[in-house]
């Protein structure tokens, strides 16, 4: 077996295997060990991890630079429709609890993202998680239910929790997760987020890791990345090492989108999500 996105899989439960098949990752499982041979890997045991990640033609292209939060000798240049907008501080985010934070998000004009909404997406799940991750912008579906991660990119999200053992929240069978946007209004038509964009939201994405004050924080995507690290390295080369956001070990990953666009890669995200369950 030969295929680049077949992933040899040690030692997972059948559920994994099937969430696993759900991913679009092929698992392929040795024959049975003859009797006397090394046990196998217990269930948790990550797969072994594809070769170290090289930058690929197919990775998402590095974005332009994303500026960073302004400081005391380069502030922002701020437009000036924006500068008439209300706009919360950071300070008074950085104060808040779940209730207010919510209310100050769904009230939030900060940018011009707020015309054109019909909802704000806070943030799913778990508040005590400890893992957190962190996608890009609510799309179509998002904006309209006021939810992250619903569409279709959303339904590859649970399978790839679902195989980490995982789920939006916390059940018998699954632990959860809290799950947040770096934006929390829809982008026309799904353009890319503007630079200007993320960081007017990126007070309340402090916040909400804050807040739930995660173990692991998984960034899924370039501008999660971005956001949280403040880096425009491409995601093939930050892959595979432990990053910080705020002291929080931060692994970073595909974006479900992209993965469903270039299944190639799942392999390489699962074996993302292994290197966050060693963790
Ligand atoms: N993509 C994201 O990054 N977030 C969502 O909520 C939906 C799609």
């Amino acid at each position: 077996m030969s295929a680049d996105d077949d992933t040899w899989v040690h030692g997972l439960d059948a559920r994994q295997r099937a969430m696993l098949a759900e991913m679009g990752v092929k698992v392929w499982a040795p024959k049975a060990a003859p009797v006397g041979a090394d046990a196998p890997a217990p269930a948790q045991a990550p797969a072994r991890a594809p070769a170290p990640p090289t930058p690929s033609a197919t990775e998402p292209a590095a974005p332009p630079a994303r500026p960073r939060p302004p400081t005391a000798s380069s502030p922002a240049p701020v437009p000036a429709e924006a500068a008439a907008r209300p706009h919360t501080s950071r300070a008074d985010v950085a104060a808040m609890d779940w209730p207010a934070l919510r209310e100050a998000v769904a009230q939030c004009r900060a940018c011009g993202l707020c015309q054109s909404r019909r909802n704000t997406v806070f943030g799913v799940g778990d508040t005590q998680a400890d893992w957190m991750i962190v996608g890009e912008a609510p799309g179509e579906n998002e904006d309209r239910q006021g939810e992250p991660f619903v569409g279709a990119a959303g339904q590859l999200l649970d399978a790839m929790l679902r195989a980490c053992g995982r789920a939006r929240t916390s059940e018998e069978t699954a632990r959860g997760v809290y799950i947040a946007n770096v934006l929390k209004c829809r982008p026309p038509a799904n353009r890319n987020p503007a630079p200007e964009e993320v960081q007017q939201c990126e007070p309340f994405l402090a916040r909400q890791v804050a807040l739930v004050q995660p173990r692991l924080i998984i960034a899924m995507g370039r501008f999660a990345v971005q956001s949280l690290l403040q880096t425009t390295e491409p995601i093939g080369r930050l892959r595979g090492r432990v990053h910080r956001y705020e002291g929080v070990p931060v692994i970073v990953t595909y974006h479900p989108a992209y993965l469903l666009r270039t299944p190639a890669d799942k392999a390489k995200a699962w074996a993302d999500l292994c290197l966050a369950m060693d963790q």
